[in-house]
């Protein structure tokens, strides 16, 4: 069944969303550079290679279904970000956004009996709950840490330890 003219029009969407999302992290990571928070600006450089990673993935699908990738303008960063706890809320919200987007494209998947949509989108479905729950998790520590300098270098020294794991599906 060949790729819905919708279909490929919100997958293009969702291509410029993960890219955007890149660029934010990209830009959280300049900003905890900045402040001399090194694990910080590790763990979002990760977090942006990753996103690079959900644009790639999409691309692929849709030249394996016969659909045109579009590659439109990607929005600019607003970067007035203060704090690492105002950069976790910001990626919490983006990841919010993120989460509504892909369930509006399954809903779609699902309306157009197109199962194979339904079938690939299931894997960003899953990885958005994962996305939303670390995004809180450390948004809840910096909270915790704030009173006492000293536990967000421990955070920092802990964020300074992830590294880059090419998502499964890509492998
Ligand atoms: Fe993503
Ligand atoms: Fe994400």
């Amino acid at each position: 069944m060949k790729i819905s003219y919708e279909m490929q029009s919100v997958i293009n969407r969702q291509i410029n969303n993960e890219f955007h999302s890149a660029y934010i992290y990209m830009t959280m990571s300049a900003k905890a550079s900045e402040m001399n928070l090194k694990g910080f600006a590790n763990w979002f450089e990760v977090q942006a290679k990753e996103e690079f990673y959900h644009a790639e993935g999409f691309i692929k699908y849709l030249i394996d279904r016969g659909g045109i990738v579009a590659a439109p303008a990607i929005d600019a960063v607003d970067s007035s970000w203060t704090s690492v706890e105002e950069m976790y809320k910001a990626s919490l919200e983006q990841e919010q956004k993120v989460t509504a987007d892909i369930d509006a494209m399954v809903a779609l998947a699902h309306a157009e009996k197109d199962f194979a949509s339904v079938e690939f989108l299931n894997w960003y479905v899953r990885e958005q709950v994962e996305e939303e729950a670390t995004a809180s998790e450390i948004l809840e520590q910096i909270r915790f840490a704030k009173s006492a300098p000293c536990a967000l270098m421990f955070l920092d020294k802990q964020l300074g330890k992830r590294k880059l794991e090419k998502p499964e599906i890509w492998e």
